[in-house]
């Protein structure tokens, strides 16, 4: 078996057998396939797509290019990944609610790349919070308090690692196959038998169309499902921003807002509550989504979600007295409002843009070395389709830097209809 041969198949649209795509993942994984080699076949599958069959080939192969994370002492383990977006604190709500609920909760997560958001740069906002622990010490935090949320410092899916920098540099991140084979060998290494995936569409999302989103959503089913882990994936919408805040720590402040239940945005409540109870019905807590919805929900408000975050936090090392007292985190050097400018209806506030911004300010990272501010950002007051006055403040921009404030402002941040 050679690499030309294989990547000439692809070329010519026939598909790959299993050994083929094992051979790849192999030996461009150990470095010997070249990245040229390696750009040539994930160019040729972009334009030429896969079947389920060679996907999951791929995706096993993947998942099985280094540790694979064996969870059954836990029990019945049930993932959560989102495929990405801004704002989007759903994580750091919900795991703690369906912990509290009684399910094990061990969950990897990652860090912001791009003008997405990751929960690993959120957690570390909180002070003194370690999301590199050993896999033993994550598994005795599930053991001990039902829940442990980490980082990846495992050698999980390497090839993955390998092959996602190399999309980034040809121009192939927007591919079903390619995508839906990354987010799964991840999930299947990272050992839960039951994953929920949110494939958020829209404008702050890989997948800009209703479409995409629901042929990437059929893929990854499939790959679950070939692979013996079974697997529901929810469409959720990102056009705006998920929730009001926007960078690391003001999402830290608005999930710990939502979990004191202060106040819980409509688009957080609907991805919560459809997200937790497709989990809960995995994990054969609840029968119907609509039970499973009804004790999200009850978690939040008799605040036993709230006491497990905190118990999370302090297991982990983290400060808890910053979450009993969110005025305790610190706050970017400036704070400016943005106006509406003219009074209507807002019609778009658009998530690629704020989170491009927000990356701009600090918040995010263009490379996977820079580090992050988890100052700045945006917290908004106003979402799609409220009403507002021409001088109404319908959010405010936190920054560090005045000069780049002042050129954020200049942006159309949020648009009157
Ligand atoms: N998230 C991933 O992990 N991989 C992709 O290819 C896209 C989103």
């Amino acid at each position: 078996m050679n690499i030309q041969e294989i990547i000439a198949k692809k070329r010519d649209k026939l598909e790959l057998t299993k050994d083929e795509i094992e051979y790849f993942i192999k030996e461009y994984t150990s470095g010997n396939i070249t990245d040229y080699q390696a750009a040539a076949l994930v160019m040729a599958i972009y334009i030429n797509e896969m079947n389920d069959r060679e996907i999951t080939d791929l995706t096993l192969a993947m998942a099985n290019s280094g540790d694979v994370l064996d969870l059954s002492e836990l029990g019945e383990v049930v993932d959560k990944h989102s495929t990405g977006g801004v704002g989007d604190k759903i994580t750091l709500v919900l795991m703690p609610i369906i912990a509290s609920l009684g399910i094990p909760v061990a969950k990897m997560s990652g860090r912001g790349l791009g003008f997405t958001g990751g929960t690993i740069d959120k957690l570390e906002s909180i002070p003194g919070y370690n999301t590199s622990i050993t896999i033993e010490e994550f598994i005795e935090n599930v053991k001990k308090i039902n829940i442990s949320l980490m980082g990846q410092t495992l050698n999980l899916a390497p090839a993955d690692k390998k092959l996602y920098a190399l999309r980034d540099t040809i121009s192939c991140t927007e591919s079903i196959p390619l995508i839906a084979s990354s987010i799964m060998s991840k999930k299947i290494a990272a050992g839960a038998n039951k994953i929920v995936i949110d494939v958020t569409c829209g404008s702050g999302a890989f997948m800009k169309t209703e479409e995409d989103a629901k042929s990437l959503a059929k893929v990854m089913t499939s790959i679950g499902k070939l692979a013996g882990k079974e697997t529901v994936c929810i469409i959720t919408p990102m056009d705006e921003p998920v929730g009001y805040a926007v960078g690391n720590t003001l999402e830290v402040i608005e999930a710990v807002d939502i979990l004191k239940n202060k106040y819980i945005p409509k688009d957080v409540k609907n991805i919560i509550e459809e997200l937790g109870a497709n989990m809960l019905v995995l994990a054969k807590k609840v029968q119907t989504i609509e039970e499973g919805k009804k004790l999200i929900i009850e978690n939040i408000k008799n605040g036993k979600a709230y006491e497990k975050f905190k118990e999370l936090v302090q297991n982990q090392g983290g400060d808890i007295s910053y979450i009993e007292n969110t005025d305790k985190f610190e706050k970017a050097k400036y704070i400016v409002p943005i106006k509406a400018g003219k009074k209507g209806i807002i019609s778009k506030i658009d998530a690629y843009k704020v989170g491009k911004l927000s990356c701009y300010l600090g918040a995010g990272r263009q490379t996977k070395e820079d580090s992050i501010n988890p100052r700045v950002g945006f917290v908004f007051n106003k979402k799609v389709g409220e009403t507002v006055e021409a001088e109404e403040i319908v959010g405010y921009i936190h920054a560090d830097d005045m000069q780049k404030a002042n050129e954020v402002l200049e942006n159309n941040i949020v648009e009157i209809g």
